[in-house]
Order: C-alpha cells, then structure tokens, then sequence
C-alpha cells in the first residue's frame, strides 16, 4: 500500500474517542470518518474535529470501497457482526476487546480474516504497554529465569456493565499478557464468581488458567472494589517482576529473589537441605513511557501498511476468548475445572 491508511471508526463512546484521538494522531493514517448509532455523541465528535465525516448507520463506512481500514469499538455483543461484515467488504479491521462473545464467532472471524488476507487486531492494549514490553523482553532473553506462575489484580469500583460479566469486560487485558509471557498453551480454566448487583453478571471472578508444563494463571477481576488495582506479579526461577500500572511512574519493580536448588549435590536425599532462599536487591528500572494506545495504534495501521501479523492478532483474539468462555461455563459448574480444547489442523 503506497498511500495513506484511511481508516473510519465504528464507536465513539467512552473508550472509543480515545481511539479516534490516537489515530488521529498518526503521520501515516487518515481518519477518514466515524459512525455511531447515538446522535449526541456524534454531535461532541463534530464539535471536537469539525469536518470529519460522521454518520448514523455502519453500511456507510463498511461499504465504502475508498476506506481501508475500520476500527470497531463497540459494545462487546456487536463485535462480532460487525467485524464479519468489515471482513466481507475487504477491510482489515481493528476491533476492541473481547473480540467476540463466544469462541465460534472468534474462529469464524479469524478464518474469514485469513482467507482474504486481511489483517484483524484485537485491542489487548498491555501488549503495547512499554511497562510490558520491558518485562517481555527480560522474559525473553532468560533474565527471570524459567516463569513459574503469574497473578494478576485489576479491580475498581465501576465501569459496572449489564452485557458481559467483570471478567469479559476486565480480564482480556490480564490473558493476553499470561498467553504472551507465559508462552505455554493454556489447557483449562476454572472460575468461581458471584453476582450482586445485577442477577446473571458477576461483579468478581477469581480464575485459575492451567498451562501445559504446570505452569499457572490466577486472575482476580472486580467492579466491585474499594481499591483501584492494576497489578500482575511474574514469578520466575531467577527472578520476579511486578507491573504495577496504578503507579505513575516506577510501573516495574524487580525483585532479585528466589530458591535455589544446589545441582551438586548427588543424589539429592532430601530437598530442604539443598535449597537456599535468596533475597536480593529490588530495582526499579526506568523506562521510557509512551502512551500504550498510541504505541497500539501505531502497531495496527503498520501491520496493515507492511502485511505483517499484529501482536494481538486474531488467534490471539480466539485464545482469549475461549478461556473467557471457559470460565463463565466453570462458574455454571460451581468452579469445576473446564479443559480448553485443541483445535484440530
Ligand atoms: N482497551 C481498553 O483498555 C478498553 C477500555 C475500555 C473499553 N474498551 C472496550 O471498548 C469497547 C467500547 O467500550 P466503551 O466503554 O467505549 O463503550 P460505550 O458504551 O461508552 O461506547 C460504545 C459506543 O458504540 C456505539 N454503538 C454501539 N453499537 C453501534 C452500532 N451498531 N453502530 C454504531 N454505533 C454503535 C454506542 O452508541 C456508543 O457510543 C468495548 O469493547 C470495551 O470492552 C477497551
């Protein structure tokens, strides 16, 4: 593609003007024009960018054959439609998070995606974040050593939904870096949950995700909380890392702990007397920051412009939401462990 992306955006509520801002932003983008099905959002949007198109109804942007690009920040029970129908007309397409409600649609929109060679990104936002990128890049290099568990802590009081439950809405962030840092296929989920405030929706999920090699996932999500927590803890053989994204700027601490195992000693009689506990320095690294949506933004339009494969990217979109499909089919069980399975080639 040799011009500019000219990209239009479907959703400009609360999350979605932050969309439009960012893409706005970029040298190599043109936002083109923006839909949305309420009339007085789209009023604040002409008031904010005068001369941006705006209209009511989606077909005017999916049908327009001189846009290449649509964004999609819906309410989650429209993702799905409406990113089918972007596919069909030839677009590649940005769609938030969760991709889909149920892992049907999900494979349906990755394979539609795949056989017109179009590009579908999901917006898991930490795979952006230079907090994360900073820990993925110690992860891969080996610094933390081999990664033994991660849990995560993203609990608020508020945005209360009525059409997905605190875990569609909150934990995709939360699988998406467990898929990425962890590395290992997920094999089965479980979830206990409770609703209070409106009959069906949990307000807080506490989640387990297995990995192959006994590796582990814990993820606490609430709307339902008196503290603000945006916190992953990553447990490595060498080392441990903390994100902790509430903080303004010392996101990432680095703990220099662990248990070591003398390789020695032959045969090893009894464990306890070859491990030593090791507690060394915390270091907080700096890290130059960048808006991580900006960052996300950036990633799409070049994956469209150059045909590379997003980050998050529509199999990626798929593992996340079948492991939100698992735990809301555990917590109908009562807990019971529910195993992801592998789709067959
Ligand atoms: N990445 C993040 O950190 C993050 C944060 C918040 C929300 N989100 C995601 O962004 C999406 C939107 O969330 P939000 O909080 O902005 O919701 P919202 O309800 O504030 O905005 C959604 C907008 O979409 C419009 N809309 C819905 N269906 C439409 C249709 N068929 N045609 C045209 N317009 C339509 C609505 O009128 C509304 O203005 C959700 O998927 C949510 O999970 C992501």
């Amino acid at each position: 593609m040799t011009h500019k992306l000219r990209i239009a955006q479907i959703g400009v509520g609360a999350w979605g003007k932050n969309l439009l801002r960012n893409f706005r932003a970029l040298t190599n983008a043109d936002v083109v024009g923006v839909c949305d099905r309420n009339t007085d959002t789209l009023r604040k949007v002409a008031l904010d960018y005068p001369g941006l198109r705006t209209c009511k109804d989606p077909a005017e942007i999916i049908d327009d054959p001189k846009i290449d690009a649509v964004i999609i920040a819906t309410e989650s029970p429209t993702h799905f439609e409406l990113t089918k129908r972007a596919l069909e007309a030839g677009k590649h397409v940005f769609v938030e998070k969760p991709m889909t409600q149920k892992t049907s649609e999900a494979i349906v929109l990755r394979d539609l995606a795949a056989q017109h060679d179009l590009r579908l990104m999901v917006g898991h936002i930490l795979l952006y974040h230079p907090a994360f990128e900073y820990v993925r890049e110690l992860i891969s290099s080996g610094a933390l050593g081999e990664i033994y568990y991660i849990y995560s802590v993203r609990v608020n009081l508020g945005v209360v939904r009525s059409q997905e439950n605190a875990f569609d809405s909150l934990a995709p962030h939360d699988i998406s870096v467990a898929l990425d840092f962890i590395g290992n296929r997920a094999v089965a989920v479980s979830a206990q949950g409770q609703a209070y405030l409106q009959p069906g929706v949990e307000d807080v999920v506490f989640a387990t995700v297995y990995f192959e090699d006994g590796k582990l996932a814990h993820l606490h999500t609430s709307w339902l909380d008196p503290h603000k927590v945006r916190k992953i803890t990553v447990v490595g053989s060498r080392r441990m890392a903390v994100i902790d994204d509430v903080e303004g700027v010392e996101k990432v601490r680095l703990y220099d702990k662990g248990v070591d195992i003398a390789s020695s000693v032959s045969p090893v009689v009894d464990y306890a007397t070859v491990m030593t506990v090791r507690s060394g320095d915390i270091s907080i690294p700096q890290i130059p920051m960048k808006e991580p949506l900006l960052n996300e933004c950036e990633h799409f339009v070049q994956s469209v412009l150059n045909g590379t494969t997003p980050l998050s990217d529509a199999e990626n979109g798929v593992r996340v939401v079948q492991i939100l499909d698992a735990a809301r089919d555990s917590m109908k069980r009562g807990g019971a462990k529910i195993d992801l399975i592998a789709e067959s080639a």
